[in-house]
């Protein structure tokens, strides 16, 4: 049975990922760049995409394909998207869009919003993934109501705290949902070079005197970031602390928008240490990629597991998996060890017997 999800947000990472469940689509053999070619039984293929939510006006009222490709979404093509009849939808707007975002990033459309829980029951979502701009706390808030109040799982790809509160993960267990978050740790990103070089430098003795990430990137979520960094930056210094003693120097990461709206990235990773005799070492490296589609195969692993775990009545083992999908997970953990868990609790899994419980809704015969 097909995975049906819905996006809110249909920014550059939603394109990303709607292009990629394309792409392998129809490419079945092709294994490269998943980290998991099969999850269970599925395959990226089997995710549908139902129902999508947005405010730009360029957006709302479009079909999903056509308001992927439609400005200022402008990160790398992977495939084209079939088109199903998926009609991006008027969400709240709630705390998602500062002034400035409103002048040069986001249209807001002066269409009523529709109800979020309404559409989510519908389009038959059982998943529903959040893509809002960093900031957009309450709005994220309501629509993590709407998607409990819809039966639907919630991947929380941003940082607001959500997956990582205890009072939340309650709300979503009652339910029988799957909650993972929180902000999506991208495939070869920043932040996970930064904490496997920082892992090297402990492995080895070295003490740590200087860490610093510099991020440049010119598409509207950095934008929004250079106005509202505080949650993304200390997601990312919380990830790379984690790996670090108590007496290492304490990391920083700092996100600089590069006034050209491009997904292309670049991040700067300086560390400085002290190995044997106090001697120093360091390394100064730099990373470039496309933003989007770094986050779009963690994405499509994440809404494979919530399947996984949903379909054999485990949704409270949704913790277990977070360390290696999300840069702010409800427990941190090395990396090597996150990898270790998440394979164990996915292999464990694979053995039981499917139970018959959700996804319990019927899906409609819509999607791309
Ligand atoms: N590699 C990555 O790109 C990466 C990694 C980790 C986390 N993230 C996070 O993922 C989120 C999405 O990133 P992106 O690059 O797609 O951003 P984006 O700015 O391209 O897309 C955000 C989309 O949300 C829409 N939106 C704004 N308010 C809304 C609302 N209230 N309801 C519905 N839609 C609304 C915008 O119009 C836009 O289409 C950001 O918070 C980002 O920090 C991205």
């Amino acid at each position: 049975m097909p995975i049906n999800v819905a996006i809110i947000g249909t920014g550059n990472c939603a394109k990303s990922l709607v292009e990629g469940v394309a792409f392998y689509s129809k490419n079945k053999n092709d294994k490269i760049g998943l980290m998991n070619p099969n999850i269970g039984k599925y395959h990226p293929s089997d995710i549908r995409f139902v129902a999508a939510f947005d405010i730009d006006e360029r957006k709302v009222g479009k079909k999903l394909g056509e308001a992927l490709n439609t400005e200022p979404n402008r990160t790398v093509k992977i495939a084209d998207i079939p088109e199903h009849g998926v009609i991006v939808q008027r969400g709240p707007t709630h705390d998602s869009v500062i002034p400035e975002l409103r002048e040069y990033f986001i249209h807001e459309s002066d269409r009523p919003a529709v109800d979020v829980a309404r559409v989510l029951k519908d389009s038959g979502a059982e998943i529903a993934v959040n893509y809002l701009p960093t900031g957009s706390d309450k709005a994220t808030y309501a629509y993590a109501e709407a998607a409990l109040a819809a039966g639907c799982s919630f991947i929380n790809c941003m940082p607001t705290p959500i997956a990582k509160s205890r009072e939340w993960q309650g709300k979503f267990a009652a339910a029988g949902l799957v909650l993972m978050g929180d902000d999506i740790k991208s495939q070869c990103g920043a932040t996970i070079v930064n904490r496997v070089l920082l892992d090297l430098f402990k492995m080895r003795g070295i003490r740590v005197t200087k860490s610093e990430q510099v991020n440049y990137g010119g598409n509207c979520d950095h934008f929004n970031l250079h106005y509202r960094p505080e949650a993304k930056e200390e997601s990312k210094e919380s990830a790379l602390n984690s790996v670090l003693d108590a007496d290492d120097a304490k990391p920083s990461a700092r996100m600089i928008y590069t006034e050209k709206n491009y997904d292309h990235k670049k991040a700067r990773i300086k560390i400085d240490g002290e190995i044997f005799g106090h001697v120093p070492v360091s390394i100064d490296l730099t990373l470039e990629d496309e933003d989007s589609p770094n986050s779009g195969g963690v994405v499509n692993d994440a809404i494979r597991a919530a399947r996984l775990l949903t379909e054999n009545g485990k949704p409270h083992l949704a913790k277990d998996l977070c360390a290696f999908l999300f840069k702010a997970p409800p427990e941190q953990l090395p990396d090597s060890e996150a990898l270790q868990k998440f394979r164990k609790t996915i292999g464990s899994l694979e053995q039981e017997p499917r139970q018959s419980r959700k996804p319990a809704r019927s899906p409609p015969a819509r999607g791309t």
